[in-house]
């Protein structure tokens, strides 16, 4: 058995794999599972809904202090919901994945978004807290570095542009042919370019451990981050 309660963070640039792996070491070791990168998305539906203009920074900044966002982490199926209706499939839209950098690289929305992120890590981490589970995995750009540093697993998940960018193909397009990699192409490097002003995602800090996953089907990915995680956390 793991330490309980076990706090796990996990960065890593888009596909990476890492909200899949993240789930599934989630799921394999019962706790809980924080999509902080769906609060970005959230943040960036909630602006355009409420018809605030992108470039006043203050003005997006309220709105998403304002922001009634309820998440539910459960691995299997991670709810989102803004003032009571389901978006988590209206996040994942084009539509937002374009514009969420914009959000993502406004400092206020940062510092508020980590401050409900680090709420709900220690609620799942503490015993008393409001759930008091068995502890969480959190998932994103800054989390083992900003945002949970005390972690007690800390996961820097890499892979090569190359296998990146047929992943992100594969899912959203539903094929990696060099056509579509192609036309995805683009759209990762330039996010990851504009995250990686506000966010370092690609260099492991210290005490992070990384998993290269180029080279690993997802079964083995997930094993690796087991393994990291089984030898950090102490099982006895
Ligand atoms: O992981 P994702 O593609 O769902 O993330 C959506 C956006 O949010 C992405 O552009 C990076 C940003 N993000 C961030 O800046 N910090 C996080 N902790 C998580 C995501």
């Amino acid at each position: 058995p793991v330490r309980t309660p076990l706090s796990i963070a996990v960065d890593g640039p888009s596909g990476s794999g890492k909200s899949s792996v993240s789930k599934a070491v989630a799921r394999s070791l019962g706790l809980a599972y924080l999509d902080t990168g769906a609060m970005y998305r959230a943040a960036t539906l909630w602006v355009v809904r409420e018809g605030v203009d992108f470039d006043d920074q203050s003005a997006v900044a309220a709105a998403v202090r304002a922001m009634p966002l309820v998440q539910t982490l459960d691995p299997v199926d991670p709810g989102v919901a803004l003032a009571g209706q389901d978006v988590a499939e209206a996040i994942r839209s084009e539509d937002v994945t374009r514009v969420v950098s914009r959000v993502a690289t406004n400092l206020d929305v940062r510092a508020e978004l980590r401050r409900r992120q680090r709420e709900i890590i220690d609620g799942e981490t503490r015993p008393g807290g409001y759930s008091a589970g068995r502890g969480i995995v959190a998932e994103g750009r800054d989390i083992t570095t900003v945002v949970a540093p005390d972690a007690d697993v800390r996961i820097l998940l890499t892979a090569s542009e190359e296998s990146r960018l047929a992943r992100r193909s594969l899912e959203v397009r539903g094929t990696a042919d060099a056509e579509s990699v192609a036309a995805m192409r683009d759209q990762v490097l330039r996010r990851d370019r504009d995250d990686s002003t506000v966010t370092e995602f690609t260099v492991a800090a210290d005490g992070v451990v990384t998993l290269d996953s180029s080279d690993l089907d997802f079964d083995q990915t997930v094993a690796a981050a087991l393994q990291i995680v089984s030898r950090a956390a102490h099982v006895r």
